[in-house]
Protein backbone atom coordinates (compact mmCIF):
# COMPACT_ATOMS: atom_id res chain seq x y z
CA UNK A 1 0.00 0.00 0.00
CA UNK A 2 2.73 2.66 0.90
CA UNK A 3 4.49 2.21 -2.40
CA UNK A 4 1.35 2.82 -4.47
CA UNK A 5 0.40 5.78 -2.33
CA UNK A 6 3.83 6.97 -2.70
CA UNK A 7 3.63 6.25 -6.77
CA UNK A 8 0.46 7.81 -6.73
CA UNK A 9 1.67 11.02 -4.94
CA UNK A 10 4.67 11.17 -7.09
CA UNK A 11 3.05 11.16 -9.98
CA UNK A 12 0.68 13.92 -8.69
CA UNK A 13 3.75 15.74 -8.11
CA UNK A 14 5.02 15.62 -11.63
CA UNK A 15 2.05 16.39 -13.27
CA UNK A 16 2.35 19.75 -11.38
CA UNK A 17 5.83 20.13 -12.35
CA UNK A 18 4.87 19.66 -15.91
CA UNK A 19 2.37 22.26 -15.54
CA UNK A 20 4.55 24.44 -13.58
CA UNK A 21 7.36 24.00 -16.23
CA UNK A 22 5.21 24.95 -19.16
CA UNK A 23 3.73 27.98 -17.47
CA UNK A 24 7.05 29.87 -16.63
CA UNK A 25 7.81 29.01 -20.62
CA UNK A 26 5.68 31.42 -21.91
CA UNK A 27 7.35 34.15 -23.55
CA UNK A 28 5.64 37.10 -22.18
CA UNK A 29 6.19 35.75 -19.09
CA UNK A 30 9.52 35.42 -19.07
CA UNK A 31 11.96 38.80 -17.29
CA UNK A 32 13.80 40.69 -19.14
CA UNK A 33 16.66 43.28 -17.99
CA UNK A 34 15.14 46.08 -15.69
CA UNK A 35 15.57 49.54 -16.47
CA UNK A 36 18.22 48.57 -19.41
CA UNK A 37 20.35 51.15 -20.55
CA UNK A 38 21.50 50.91 -23.71
CA UNK A 39 24.24 53.65 -23.23
CA UNK A 40 26.16 50.89 -20.60
CA UNK A 41 25.44 48.11 -23.31
CA UNK A 42 27.06 50.04 -26.43
CA UNK A 43 30.29 49.20 -27.75
CA UNK A 44 31.79 45.64 -28.99
CA UNK A 45 30.29 42.34 -27.96
CA UNK A 46 31.11 38.63 -28.89
CA UNK A 47 29.33 35.86 -29.63
CA UNK A 48 29.42 32.91 -27.33
CA UNK A 49 27.37 30.50 -27.64
CA UNK A 50 23.77 30.65 -29.10
CA UNK A 51 20.58 28.73 -29.77
CA UNK A 52 19.81 28.48 -33.80
CA UNK A 53 16.30 29.41 -34.97
CA UNK A 54 15.26 27.58 -38.12
CA UNK A 55 16.70 28.53 -41.29
CA UNK A 56 19.37 30.54 -42.05
CA UNK A 57 21.47 31.88 -39.24
CA UNK A 58 25.17 33.84 -37.93
CA UNK A 59 27.57 30.21 -37.73
CA UNK A 60 30.53 31.61 -35.94
CA UNK A 61 32.49 34.58 -35.72
CA UNK A 62 29.92 36.77 -34.38
CA UNK A 63 30.09 40.02 -33.44
CA UNK A 64 28.35 42.98 -33.01
CA UNK A 65 29.18 47.06 -32.15
CA UNK A 66 26.70 49.00 -31.10
CA UNK A 67 26.22 52.86 -30.84
CA UNK A 68 24.12 55.21 -29.73
CA UNK A 69 23.33 58.16 -31.60
CA UNK A 70 22.22 61.49 -31.00
CA UNK A 71 18.85 61.31 -30.96
CA UNK A 72 19.36 58.44 -28.00
CA UNK A 73 18.43 55.77 -30.82
CA UNK A 74 21.11 52.38 -30.50
CA UNK A 75 21.99 51.05 -33.84
CA UNK A 76 24.19 47.92 -34.21
CA UNK A 77 27.40 46.58 -36.97
CA UNK A 78 26.89 43.10 -36.90
CA UNK A 79 29.38 40.44 -38.16
CA UNK A 80 29.75 36.83 -38.26
CA UNK A 81 29.80 33.99 -40.77
CA UNK A 82 26.78 32.29 -42.59
CA UNK A 83 26.45 29.79 -45.22
CA UNK A 84 24.84 30.87 -48.38
CA UNK A 85 22.96 28.44 -50.51
CA UNK A 86 24.45 25.41 -49.01
CA UNK A 87 28.12 25.86 -49.73
CA UNK A 88 29.08 29.49 -50.09
CA UNK A 89 30.54 30.71 -47.02
CA UNK A 90 30.96 34.63 -46.37
CA UNK A 91 31.77 36.97 -43.43
CA UNK A 92 28.15 38.56 -43.13
CA UNK A 93 28.21 42.41 -42.47
CA UNK A 94 24.60 43.62 -40.81
CA UNK A 95 23.42 46.55 -40.09
CA UNK A 96 20.67 47.01 -37.24
CA UNK A 97 18.34 49.68 -35.80
CA UNK A 98 16.36 48.59 -32.48
CA UNK A 99 13.44 50.34 -31.06
CA UNK A 100 11.69 50.35 -27.88
CA UNK A 101 7.44 49.69 -28.37
CA UNK A 102 6.93 49.70 -24.53
CA UNK A 103 8.85 52.47 -22.96
CA UNK A 104 7.83 50.73 -19.27
CA UNK A 105 10.11 48.21 -20.46
CA UNK A 106 13.31 49.09 -22.45
CA UNK A 107 14.59 45.75 -22.18
CA UNK A 108 12.33 44.16 -24.87
CA UNK A 109 13.37 45.70 -28.15
CA UNK A 110 12.48 45.22 -31.07
CA UNK A 111 15.64 45.14 -33.80
CA UNK A 112 15.30 45.57 -37.91
CA UNK A 113 18.23 44.46 -39.68
CA UNK A 114 19.47 44.92 -43.22
CA UNK A 115 22.21 42.79 -44.76
CA UNK A 116 25.13 45.23 -46.09
CA UNK A 117 25.40 42.86 -49.45
CA UNK A 118 22.43 42.01 -51.98
CA UNK A 119 22.40 38.49 -50.91
CA UNK A 120 22.18 38.81 -47.43
CA UNK A 121 18.30 39.07 -45.76
CA UNK A 122 16.39 42.11 -44.38
CA UNK A 123 13.96 41.72 -41.50
CA UNK A 124 12.54 42.24 -38.28
CA UNK A 125 12.97 40.59 -35.02
CA UNK A 126 11.62 40.82 -31.50
CA UNK A 127 15.24 41.36 -29.76
CA UNK A 128 14.66 41.46 -25.58
CA UNK A 129 17.94 41.66 -23.39
CA UNK A 130 17.20 38.85 -20.99
CA UNK A 131 20.12 39.79 -18.62
CA UNK A 132 23.18 41.91 -18.42
CA UNK A 133 25.50 43.13 -16.37
CA UNK A 134 27.18 45.49 -19.11
CA UNK A 135 30.46 44.61 -18.10
CA UNK A 136 30.74 41.15 -18.46
CA UNK A 137 28.28 39.40 -20.11
CA UNK A 138 24.75 39.46 -22.06
CA UNK A 139 22.08 37.65 -22.85
CA UNK A 140 19.31 38.02 -26.20
CA UNK A 141 16.36 36.80 -27.05
CA UNK A 142 14.06 36.57 -29.83
CA UNK A 143 10.91 34.53 -30.48
CA UNK A 144 9.97 34.48 -34.08
CA UNK A 145 6.95 31.61 -33.53
CA UNK A 146 4.52 31.53 -30.56
CA UNK A 147 2.89 27.91 -30.06
CA UNK A 148 -0.65 28.67 -29.05
CA UNK A 149 -0.34 28.17 -25.44
CA UNK A 150 2.05 30.60 -25.78
CA UNK A 151 5.71 29.59 -25.53
CA UNK A 152 8.14 29.09 -28.02
CA UNK A 153 7.40 27.80 -31.51
CA UNK A 154 11.14 29.24 -33.44
CA UNK A 155 13.84 31.78 -32.22
CA UNK A 156 16.91 32.14 -31.44
CA UNK A 157 18.89 33.33 -28.32
CA UNK A 158 22.86 34.54 -28.11
CA UNK A 159 25.14 34.61 -25.22
CA UNK A 160 27.04 37.50 -25.50
CA UNK A 161 30.71 38.43 -24.01
CA UNK A 162 32.66 41.47 -24.06
CA UNK A 163 35.68 39.38 -23.74
CA UNK A 164 35.68 37.21 -26.80
CA UNK A 165 38.14 34.39 -24.95
CA UNK A 166 35.28 33.48 -22.69
CA UNK A 167 33.81 34.10 -19.44
CA UNK A 168 34.27 33.48 -15.49
CA UNK A 169 33.02 30.18 -13.92
CA UNK A 170 30.48 32.46 -11.85
CA UNK A 171 28.89 34.11 -14.83
CA UNK A 172 28.36 31.00 -16.97
CA UNK A 173 26.72 29.52 -13.64
CA UNK A 174 24.53 32.73 -14.22
CA UNK A 175 24.35 32.30 -17.56
CA UNK A 176 22.71 28.25 -17.51
CA UNK A 177 19.82 29.59 -14.61
CA UNK A 178 19.10 32.59 -17.37
CA UNK A 179 18.82 29.35 -20.27
CA UNK A 180 16.53 27.25 -17.89
CA UNK A 181 14.32 30.33 -17.76
CA UNK A 182 14.10 31.02 -21.05
CA UNK A 183 13.39 27.26 -21.51
CA UNK A 184 16.56 26.69 -23.93
CA UNK A 185 18.73 24.95 -21.24
CA UNK A 186 21.00 22.56 -23.04
CA UNK A 187 19.83 24.03 -26.52
CA UNK A 188 23.26 26.02 -26.94
CA UNK A 189 26.29 25.64 -28.66
CA UNK A 190 29.39 27.34 -28.33
CA UNK A 191 30.75 30.05 -31.19
CA UNK A 192 33.93 30.02 -32.62
CA UNK A 193 36.09 32.86 -32.27
CA UNK A 194 38.94 33.47 -34.15
CA UNK A 195 38.45 36.60 -35.21
CA UNK A 196 38.65 36.23 -38.70
CA UNK A 197 35.30 37.99 -39.51
C1 LIG B 1 32.46 50.52 -32.91
O1 LIG B 1 31.79 51.60 -33.54
C2 LIG B 1 32.28 52.86 -33.15
C3 LIG B 1 31.41 53.93 -33.77
O2 LIG B 1 31.24 53.72 -35.13
C4 LIG B 1 33.74 52.99 -33.59
O3 LIG B 1 34.26 54.25 -33.19
C5 LIG B 1 34.55 51.87 -32.94
O4 LIG B 1 35.86 51.89 -33.41
C6 LIG B 1 33.94 50.52 -33.26
N1 LIG B 1 34.64 49.49 -32.52
C7 LIG B 1 35.23 48.45 -33.08
C8 LIG B 1 35.98 47.52 -32.20
O5 LIG B 1 35.15 48.25 -34.29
Amino acid sequence: MGYTATLARLLVLLACLAQTTSASCVVDSFPVKQDFDTRRYSGMWYGLQKRDPEGLFLQDNISANYTIDDDGVMTAHTKGRVTLFGFWVVCADMAAQYTVPDPSTPGKMFMTYQGLASYLSSGGDNYWIIDTDYDNYAITYACRVLKEDGTCDDGYAVVFSRNPRGLPPAIQRLIRRKQEEICWLGQFQPVLQSGAC
